[in-house]
């Protein structure tokens, strides 16, 4: 793990291989560890990055964390590696990023990997209980967010029968400080609705979602890739919200077979 001084922040990343660069971002409120089997199987082809976002991880907590401000922190990462253009993926709160980063800076975008995502804001109920779950993470901590969150990140199956991912997930959750996951919770709560930014998109797009994924079910994936020209969308069975995690052999034959056709 390396830290990047960028101003005022500092975020922690790791970076292996060596090629085409990747940037992979991370769901809420897990951490950059989330993309091990991605990197492990094919950092031989690929010079993967993966960032803690901003409060989570070994990263600066902040009391501000808007998607637009976590994909300039990536841009700055970015700055400071040298790197002018990069594949950027993400999964679920990753992917708004994703999306936020490409609203910004489209030049440095090579492709785009859309993972267990939407482009659309939140309801005003689904805001309410981002702002609920805040509080409850200021007052009762980290441990009480993994224990109302991990049931919802993967499908019931891997809960059953692969206690060691819940296991997992749970020791990167309480890892988190309550101040870095309520200001992630409050910048989701205000994102913007990119949906008129998908038909936009001119790069290569990569969409794949786990067929029991809870939390940005499939239909939302397909609308996605309805939207977005020549993108190529990818379901994975027996996977739910967390479909890298859960699925990685199918997820990084995707991802494969994508980034090899760049
Ligand atoms: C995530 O997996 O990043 C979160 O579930 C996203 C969200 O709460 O919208």
């Amino acid at each position: 793990m390396t830290f990047a001084h960028l101003g005022g922040i500092e975020l922690a990343y790791d970076e292996r291989g060596e090629g085409l660069p990747v940037v992979l971002l991370h769901a809420f409120p897990l951490n950059r560890t989330m993309w091990s089997e991605q990197v492990e199987a094919l950092s031989h082809e690929y010079r993967f990055i993966t960032p803690d976002l901003r409060g989570f991880g070994e990263s600066s907590v902040m009391p501000s964390a808007t998607m637009e401000e976590m994909a300039q922190d990536i841009a700055s990462l970015l700055d400071d590696l040298g790197i002018e253009r990069a594949v950027i993926g993400g999964l679920s709160m990753g992917g708004y990023v994703t999306l936020a980063f490409y609203r910004q800076f489209p030049q440095r975008v090579r492709a785009l990997i859309l993972a267990d995502t939407r482009a659309q804001a939140d309801s005003e109920e689904a805001r309410l209980n981002r702002e609920r779950m805040a509080e409850r993470a200021l007052r009762e901590g980290a441990a009480a967010i993994a224990e109302e969150m991990i049931p919802k990140l993967i499908a019931p199956q891997t809960i059953a029968e692969r206690p060691e991912i819940s296991e997992r997930l749970r020791s990167m959750v309480v890892r988190n400080d309550p101040q870095g996951i309520a200001a992630a919770q409050r910048g989701m709560a205000a994102r913007r609705d990119q949906s008129d930014l998908l038909a936009q998109i001119r790069v290569p797009t990569l969409i794949i979602v786990g067929r029991e994924d809870q939390l940005t079910p499939p239909e939302l994936s397909a609308a996605m890739h309805r939207e977005i020209a020549g993108s190529t969308l990818v379901v994975l069975d027996g996977a739910g919200h967390l479909s890298n995690v859960e699925r990685p052999e199918e997820f990084n034959r995707a991802l494969d077979q994508f980034l090899s056709s760049l």
